[in-house]
């Protein structure tokens, strides 16, 4: 069920970098599935600009609270930096209809940047079911680890391999430097992927070489997220027509689409 209801916010505050964390009061969303997102209406009481919400994955459940943390760029991201605790916003979730696979035996977490709140409440619900993971995070420099203290806070930090561009956190490099090493270390392995499409494409030849399945958690610019635009299609390779991201995704099997 998608819920379209205005709801409190608890906390709206600058993390790091260009990041901030929107943690809202939604007891029907407790139960969301992993992958799925939420399009937020980010204008101040009686405006319209921008006419059109917002998309933010749903980075994490905790009781009845939803974590969205949000990069900002441009007017809409703006506006929310100014809500503040007590504040309502209205919010229409969770959307979308396909998530990642949850029948393999082991998963690799690839996250680029903000992408890894694409992944971080896949990664919590892989951790409660027992399931074999571990999860790469990889930015350019360490402020834009905005994530890191969540991963700490929340006892992911042995389960998440940092990697820094410039070395100034974990390890040097890029999220694919060891990735094939890990693939090979256990077999049935899935990849699970979200972050710039730059990153996500040197993922893929990486799963490509390996003949690893990958899944990737996809972004497009969305008007309405639920499939009636039609503003957010990327084309199917298998069937040769164009899919909504908002609707037949936002995962994907990395094989089949051209992103
Ligand atoms: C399914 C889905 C899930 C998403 N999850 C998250 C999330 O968890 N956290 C998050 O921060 N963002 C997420 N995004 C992206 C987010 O929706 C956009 O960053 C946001 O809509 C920007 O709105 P704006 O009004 O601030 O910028 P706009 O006014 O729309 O754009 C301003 C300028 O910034 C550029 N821009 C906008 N977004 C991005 C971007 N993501 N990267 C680089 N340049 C950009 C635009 O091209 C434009 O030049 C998600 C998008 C989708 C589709
Ligand atoms: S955002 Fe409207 S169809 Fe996907």
């Amino acid at each position: 069920m998608v819920f379209d209801k205005e709801y409190e916010i608890v906390e709206n505050r600058f993390i790091s970098g260009i990041t901030h964390l929107l943690r809202i009061r939604a007891p029907e969303l407790k139960n969301v599935p992993a992958g799925s997102f939420a399009m937020v209406r980010t204008t101040l009481e009686n405006q319209y600009d921008p006419m059109m919400r917002r998309a933010f994955a749903i980075a994490d459940i905790q009781e009845n609270d939803i974590l969205l943390f949000y990069d900002v760029y441009g007017r809409g991201t703006q506006v929310l930096t100014h809500l503040k605790k007590g504040d309502k916003v209205s919010v229409l979730a969770p959307l979308g209809k396909k998530f990642f696979p949850e029948n393999h035996s082991h998963y690799i977490l690839v996250g680029g940047g903000i992408g890894f709140a694409g992944l971080s409440l896949f990664m919590r619900r892989l951790k409660e079911k027992g399931k074999s993971f571990k999860a790469i995070y990889g930015v350019r420099r360490k402020e834009q680890l905005s994530m890191l203290d969540w991963i700490k806070e929340n006892g992911f930090e042995d389960d998440v391999i940092i990697y820094t561009e410039d070395g100034s956190y974990g390890e040097k490099g890029l999220v694919t430097k060891d990735l094939e090493k890990l693939i090979m270390e256990k077999s049935d392995t899935v990849l699970a992927v979200c972050g710039p499409k730059g990153m996500m494409r040197a993922v893929m030849d990486v799963a490509k070489k390996n003949k690893t399945p990958a899944y990737l958690s996809l972004e497009s610019k969305m008007a309405c997220g639920f499939g009636i635009c039609i503003g957010c299609v990327i084309k199917d390779t298998e069937k040769n027509n164009y899919v909504r991201v908002c609707y037949e995704g936002p995962v994907f099997d990395g094989y089949k689409i051209e992103f």
